[in-house]
């Protein structure tokens, strides 16, 4: 589910040196995980720019980069940086997927007389596959995110507010060493649980409905991403088969993902599953989508992805099913791609549990 991870540029780019700007991509490059930052790889050197701001920080956090402080914004500073200091860069692909118009136009004004180019997705296909370091941290944020499930799984919560639960899981996480949120904890209770994003509201849950969970935590900066659907007392009939039919779809594709599936046929199988049943109409997104840097990104798992699965990506199996007016289901967990199967990372138990 979620948004679309980036897609490379249309045309190729040719490029010498490569203008990064997209943060998780700088964050990925040097480690840095300031908010304000860029990078320059030339076929000679690899620079990073940033601002008096981070200037400590840039100089504990960034390795084997000419560091540069500059003054107004990173990329203006990086621009100017180029054109005083003659910099050799050849043709200079850019990140265009994460471009404000804007800081093109900027790009453009500056870097005169260069040939600029769109490199789109390029620092993003390497990230595509997690390194052991990387894997640690996303581990890491798996285990938060179960302990905060196994905490709620304990608490009484009819009576109480949706946005009360999502704080109590938002702070259990933060306690347990987890960096911001990767994004808004979604709890949705009764009727609302069939609104795949229903960000938590003042609703009182109350007892014999289902509740959606959907939360992540993150370990620097390396997210997780997994949902739940709880009930709360007895559910009726037609809540308990669509449960059951989620939870079979998303065994069928986890049993079926491994190195060298496609990803338009894992979606498939869930998604066939789900239409047999006979709620084809009420699974309206995708499968999932890679996790790591960003709790959305490459690869995509739906019916229109042109991507495969390697080893050693980390990526969301999420099939749901909402039924308007009544209530929705949807079970994920962020699994880790490998050469004869997939392993969950969130681990949490999957069978319909009841809170109190
Ligand atoms: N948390 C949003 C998603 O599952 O894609
Ligand atoms: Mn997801
Ligand atoms: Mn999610």
């Amino acid at each position: 589910m979620g948004a679309r991870p980036t897609r490379a540029a249309n045309k190729p780019c040719r490029h010498d040196s490569l203008l990064v700007t997209h943060l998780p991509n700088v964050r990925y490059l040097t480690g840095f995980s300031g908010s304000a930052g860029c990078v320059l790889l030339t076929p000679r050197r690899k620079y990073f720019f940033t601002d008096f701001r981070y200037e400590a920080q840039a100089a504990k956090e960034v390795r084997g980069f000419d560091i540069r402080i500059v003054r107004r914004g990173s990329l203006d500073g990086c621009c100017r940086y180029v054109i005083s200091r003659k910099i050799k860069t050849g043709v200079i692909g850019f990140d265009g997927a994460h471009i404000s118009l804007r800081d093109h136009q900027l790009i453009k004004k500056l870097l005169k007389g260069f040939t600029i180019c769109d490199a789109a997705g390029e620092i993003e296909k390497r990230r595509l596959v997690k390194s052991r370091s990387e894997l640690v941290k996303l581990r890491q944020a798996a285990k938060i995110s179960d302990a905060a499930y196994t905490k709620l799984a304990r608490s009484k919560v009819v009576g109480k507010t949706e946005k009360e639960i999502a704080w109590m899981l938002e702070s259990s996480m933060r306690q347990s060493g987890s960096g911001p949120m990767p994004f808004e904890i979604i709890v949705a209770s009764g009727p609302r649980s069939a609104m795949p994003h229903g960000a938590a509201t003042s609703r009182v849950i109350r007892s014999g409905e289902l509740v959606v969970v959907d939360m992540g935590a993150s370990v620097d900066g390396y997210c997780s991403d997994a949902t739940r659907t709880f009930a709360t007392g007895p559910l009726p009939g037609k809540l308990v088969e669509i449960y059951q039919i989620v939870y079979a779809a998303q065994k069928l594709a986890m049993d079926c993902m491994a190195e060298g599936t496609v990803c338009l046929d894992a979606d498939r199988f869930a998604r066939e599953h789900i239409a047999v049943a006979g709620y084809g109409a009420h699974f309206g997104h995708s499968l999932g989508h890679g996790v790591g840097l960003e709790p959305h990104e490459g690869p995509v798992l739906s019916s229109l992805s042109k991507d495969t699965l390697s080893a050693g990506m980390t990526v969301t199996v999420e099939p749901g099913i909402y039924l308007d007016r009544l209530g929705g289901v949807r079970i994920e967990d962020t699994v880790l791609v490998g050469t004869r199967g997939v392993q969950p990372l969130t681990k949490f138990p999957r069978e319909l549990i009841t809170l109190r």
